[in-house]
């Protein structure tokens, strides 16, 4: 946390009459009635303390101008549901929303008072400590404002200093709370195994909608992400957006609630379903972080936004900065059918193409004969791979590619050595047989000496080898909660001490073994958050190669996540699960929408098709740079005729387009808008070259406003073709 600054007592833009006050970098301090105005780049946050010393929000949007405020504030009145536009609200009283936090003391009361007590500035940090009006129970509220890129993280922080021990029943992150709208609409990320991070977008009206997992992961279903605005107000580059996206991997919720008079408030948090957590006395209980930001140029500004906090605060600082390598991995290939023989004669082919890393996916471990066995038993399998792994990475590492492993460690098979001597170690409740799902059991990482045997696993099988890659799998969600030898009061708190659980043995093996690369993978995209992305570089986003559906998928992933963390994949001709015919060109450009991947049996390839992908692979690498640092401009939507991804680079110096015509437009207009260049430069517009256009042509000198006003046509007349198109500005 940063250090406290001692009060300046500068003068601000005389924004506020009469109040006295004080600026800490991104925070102004007035007093009179206590307020603080939290201020970004392009947007600012502003909170006060009432009369009853509740903690409100009462402006959060575009920066405030001189004027827009007097000292005598006005605070929204309380209403049918409770006190209006609360910045975190406990349940007590007349609350009749959703509530914040919710606790049940010793003595049987379970109604809370929060009172501000006391706030802590410092340059971009705010914290503010509300206090029971009878119990010494703290509640504080986190509030980290990141300028540059108009978010404010928040966070709670409850302290128990009674006696006693306080059982928590609800602890959410955050409650968001929004200006008078006439009609709001919400865009959010749902899906399903296979078809993740489909966009969404729903009127939004009296009573509640709420996105969740009560998986015990983030979920294929939903993303922990939403975005609000006025209807018909916005568009992919203009417009108010408010946004938000939780930092958790397990059950979550968030809600959108719309009160008798039409007043939003969204509320997010660690789902309180099934959820209990005893705070003993002088123990405190953290919430995720919620970032939430405001954003004045659309959806696109919202992603964006996202995007460069994700390359800039969240994903691990070891590998933040470097390029993410071009994979092979074997999975579409050959499923768990892995030996030394075939792993080793696959390698050659990804190698000649330009792969940097090869990775052996599911079935390299002892007994995994088929899904029925082998989970939980992290050696090498000796029938497959006499020697261990050391021969396979060594004929990898001669290729020039880099080795990279598969792993699952949450889970395990019945038949199993693991199982065997520690069939306690599981998820079970008593009297019940236990759902499987994939033939496969999960254990309990809320118990310490599970989550240290794993670690004593990976660490000796990271030590033991040249691994530079480790992909982390979870192929199934929690069933039958039990945890048996818990005390009842604490039975219930699994669901956020198996995520702890994960969380702190990533976070000890990646200090132990920093040069290792991450992937968090849960059978496709089904734990892709915030949380994991803090602990892992990159993210296989689905288990579905059909280039049409990653489009949608790819396309909404972009709203939430950094296109740098997105892992795609080129697989066979027809797709192994949709059976699609498509051309390598189209798939290939789908794939470099973030991190190129290759998969499938690619023994069987022709030359013509092995030659194609080099060219490929080598035009990505000269361009992705820009795909992976670069600031993502969405043309469209795959649901049209036309869709396309902007890269550009900070300076607008230089950017790459992947433009798709997914259907058949016979007639239509063929030109594509760019957007996110500067208006006053001129670029040379390059078409790249492919099977249709042997060379690459220039195909104009275009300012930047005039590629974003009439665009460019780069000859896309039917289905499934594709372009590259390189833009560097010329002086
Ligand atoms: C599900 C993953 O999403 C796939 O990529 C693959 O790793 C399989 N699990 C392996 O069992």
């Amino acid at each position: 946390m940063p250090a406290v600054r001692s009060i300046t007592g500068k003068s601000l833009l005389g924004l506020v009459l009469c109040a006295c006050i004080s600026t800490y970098g991104a925070i102004t301090e007035l007093s009179g009635p206590k307020r603080w105005i939290l201020s970004t780049e392009r947007s600012a946050y502003l909170i006060s303390v009432t009369p009853e010393d509740r903690v409100i929000n009462d402006w959060w949007g575009p920066q405030l101008a001189k004027g827009d405020y007097t000292v005598s504030a006005w605070h929204p009145k309380p209403f049918s549901e409770g006190p209006a536009r609360q910045e975190y609200a406990p349940w007590g009283g007349m609350y009749y929303a959703e509530p914040s936090v919710k606790v049940r003391f010793v003595d049987g009361n379970r109604d809370l008072q929060l009172r501000f007590k006391t706030a802590q500035v410092s340059s971009n940090h705010l914290a503010i400590q509300m206090t029971d009006e009878h119990y010494p129970f703290d509640v504080s509220l986190h509030y980290n404002i990141l300028e540059q890129l108009d978010l404010i993280e928040r966070w709670a922080e409850i302290r128990n200093r009674c006696q006693d021990a306080v059982q928590i029943e609800v602890a959410a992150s955050a409650l968001w709370s929004f200006p008078p709208r006439q009609h709001w609409r919400m865009r959010y990320l749902a899906g399903r195994y296979g078809a993740e991070t489909q966009v969404h977008d729903i009127d939004l009206g009296q009573g509640k909608f709420q996105i969740e997992s009560r998986r015990g992961a983030s979920s294929h279903q939903f993303s922990p992400f939403f975005a609000v605005s006025e209807a018909g107000t916005v568009s992919e580059e203009s417009g108010s957006a408010w946004f938000g996206e939780l930092a958790w991997s397990g059950s979550w919720k968030i809600g959108a609630e719309i009160n008798s008079i039409g007043k939003l408030q969204v509320y997010g948090g660690i789902h309180d379903f099934d959820f209990e957590w005893k705070l003993d006395p002088g123990e405190s209980f953290v919430t995720p972080n919620f970032v939430g930001g405001f954003s004045d140029e659309g959806y696109g500004g919202a992603s964006r936004r996202l995007a460069r906090y994700q390359r800039e605060e969240i994903l691990p600082r070891t590998h933040a900065e470097e390029m993410r390598p071009v994979i092979f991995n074997s999975c579409y290939a050959t499923e768990l059918n892995v030996n030394f023989q075939q792993q080793t004669g696959l390698a050659a082919r990804p190698a000649e193409l330009g792969a940097e890393l090869f990775v052996v996916d599911d079935g390299w471990f002892s007994g995994r004969t088929n899904d029925f066995a082998g989970l939980g038993d992290w050696t090498p399998d000796t029938n497959k791979f006499p020697g261990g792994l050391k021969p396979l990475i060594e004929a990898v590492r001669q290729r020039g590619m880099k080795f990279g492993l598969w792993v699952e460690p949450e889970m395990v098979n019945r038949r199993s050595k693991l199982f065997k001597e520690h069939p306690d170690w599981v998820f079970a409740f008593p009297h019940r047989a236990g759902s499987e799902q994939r033939n496969q059991l999960m254990l309990n990482f809320s118990k310490p000496e599970v989550v240290e045997h794993m670690f004593g696993v990976l660490d000796g099988l990271l030590r033991d080898n040249d691994i530079a890659f480790l992909k982390w799998d979870m192929n199934r969600h929690v069933s039958e909660p039990g945890w048996l030898e818990a005390p009842p009061e604490q039975q219930k708190e699994i669901w956020v001490r198996h995520v702890r659980g994960v969380y702190g043995l990533i976070d000890r093996l990646r200090s132990k073994h920093p040069d290792v690369l991450w992937e968090n993978c849960s059978g496709g995209g089904g734990r892709a958050d915030l949380g994991m992305l803090s602990r892992t570089d990159q993210v296989w986003v689905s288990d579905n190669t059909d280039p049409l559906d990653r489009l949608r998928i790819q396309f909404g992933y972009t709203h939430a996540f950094a296109p740098k963390t997105m892992v795609n994949w080129v697989t066979d001709n027809p797709d192994g699960t949709s059976k699609s015919t498509i051309p390598l060109s189209f798939r290939f450009h789908v794939a470099e929408m973030g991190v190129l991947g290759l998969g499938g049996n690619i023994l069987n390839w022709s030359e013509e098709e092995m030659c194609a992908a080099k060219t490929q692979v080598a035009q990505y690498k000269s361009f992705r740079h820009l795909i992976q640092n670069g600031e993502l401009f969405r043309i469209g939507s795959p649901e049209e005729k036309a869709c396309g991804f902007n890269y550009v680079d900070r300076q607008k110096n230089n950017a790459v387009a992947l433009l798709f015509r997914p259907f058949s437009n016979f007639g239509e207009t063929r030109e594509f808008r760019i957007p996110g260049l500067a208006p006053d430069k001129t670029y040379r517009v390059i078409l790249e070259a492919d099977a249709k256009n042997p060379k690459s042509r220039v195909l104009g000198i275009l300012s930047g406003r005039a590629l974003l006003q009439e665009g460019i046509g780069p000859g896309l007349n039917g289905q499934f073709l594709s372009a590259v198109i390189k833009i560097s500005s010329v002086e």
